[in-house]
């Protein structure tokens, strides 16, 4: 068996693969990434070559800058999918990616939570993905630990929605914590078929379903739900205002939204958008991940407070999921990810490519890991 150590990874060839263009200017930035690849497959130990996959782009999308207006800043070679391209390519992503992540990571698809500058060790991880979900519960006043007397007896969840569910990780952990009902959608139908296998064999098939539904159409009646729960699923939905107008539809009467998400960095006076190198690293995260536009997180908490919903909060967690992209590469480089990994399908080995660009998007400060919560009106 070859060994992962004698293996090279040509991280690089990712950064090319988007526009072949071939203008001074381009091969100055090219010459930039290659030195700045260079250097981070210099950093890590396991380098497999991948050179046997042609990463060149064949579609993206057109992006906007902030989620009301639409100033899209993408270069032209790129090609607007229409909306239905864009759910079928989430839904073929998932179907094909979920299997192996459920393999190395369990059933959360989402960041871990940790403390500030920790060095966590392998099994941490697991931990801090149960972490993002008490701390984001706490973060909302929904926590059992925010309060005593009155404050805890107020937390009376008896609903809840999971919008873009995954395999229904949150769930299952919200449904177990509340004693809620608990009703998941996401665009895939092998994570929605998943979810429900995880939910019998845990035996909590009475208490939570899952479904193929779209998040800016829940088939759901209005004011359903105590709680409405959107973990890293918002960074995927094209519509913004639909988005957050359906989160607040489906919310009862005094019921918490909570939205935790990718955003790229709140513009400063007098920005209009984002500056050309930021959108250009986005476009590539976007064409991996199937993203659409990307907002701020002041752009999230206009959108609540145009719908007068109340005690809306927010704040930037990204320091505190520093540590779990660097493990989620680490685990895709161990042997068991790594061939995982080879035998997934391309969409998941784009989306591996693009890890390094998460990193670099946090650490440049362009992208930022929000909280967003709010409570709609008796
Ligand atoms: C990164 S996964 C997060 C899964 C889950 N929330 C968790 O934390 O384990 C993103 C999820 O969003 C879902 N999603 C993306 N766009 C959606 C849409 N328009 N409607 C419903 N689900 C959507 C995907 O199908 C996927 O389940």
């Amino acid at each position: 068996m070859a060994s992962t150590s004698t293996l090279k990874l040509d991280l690089y060839r990712h950064y090319y693969y988007d526009n072949n263009n071939n203008n001074k200017a381009m091969a100055k930035a090219k010459a930039k990434a290659k030195a700045k690849v260079d250097a981070f497959n210099n950093k890590i130990r396991l380098r497999p070559r991948l050179l046997l996959f042609p990463l060149k782009s064949s579609r993206s999308t057109a992006r906007t800058t902030t989620a009301a207006a639409a100033t899209t800043t993408t270069t032209p070679v790129m090609k607007k999918l229409t909306d239905e391209e864009l759910q079928k390519g989430i839904a073929n992503f998932y179907d094909e990616s979920s299997g192996i992540w459920e393999d190395i990571w369990g059933d959360h698809m989402h960041h871990g939570f940790y403390d500030i500058d920790a060095r966590p060790s392998v099994s941490d991880h697991r931990t801090a993905q149960i972490r993002m979900i008490e701390e984001a519960l706490r973060f909302a006043g929904l926590s059992d630990e925010t309060g005593t007397g009155e404050e805890a007896e107020a937390i009376n969840i008896k609903s809840v929605v999971d919008v873009g569910c995954g395999i229904g990780g949150s769930s299952r952990y919200l449904a177990a914590k509340y004693g809620a009902k608990c009703e998941g959608i996401t665009l895939s139908p092998y994570q929605a078929h998943r979810a429900n296998a995880l939910a019998s064999a845990q035996g909590l098939a009475d208490k939570v379903s899952f479904r193929v539904a779209d998040a800016l159409q829940q088939p759901f009646g209005d004011g359903e739900f105590d709680l409405v729960w959107s973990m890293e699923s918002g960074e995927h939905i094209p519509d913004k205002t639909k988005f957050v107008n359906e989160l607040a539809r489906v919310a009862a009467p005094g019921g918490s939204i909570i939205i935790v998400t990718w955003c790229h960095r709140d513009l400063g006076p007098g920005e209009e958008s984002l500056k050309e190198w930021e959108q250009n690293l986005l476009n590539k995260i976007c064409d991996a991940y199937y993203l659409p536009a990307w907002c701020s997180t002041s752009d999230y908490v206009r959108l609540l407070q145009s719908l007068a919903l109340q005690d809306i909060k927010a704040a930037d967690w990204s320091q505190n999921v520093a540590p779990f992209w660097p493990a989620v590469i680490r685990s895709a480089l161990t042997w068991k990810g790594f061939t995982s990994l080879l035998r997934s399908g391309m969409k998941t080995i784009r989306g591996a490519l693009a890890m390094p660009l998460m990193i670099q998007g946090y650490k440049k400060g362009v992208i930022k890991f929000a909280i967003i919560t709010c409570r709609k009106p008796q």
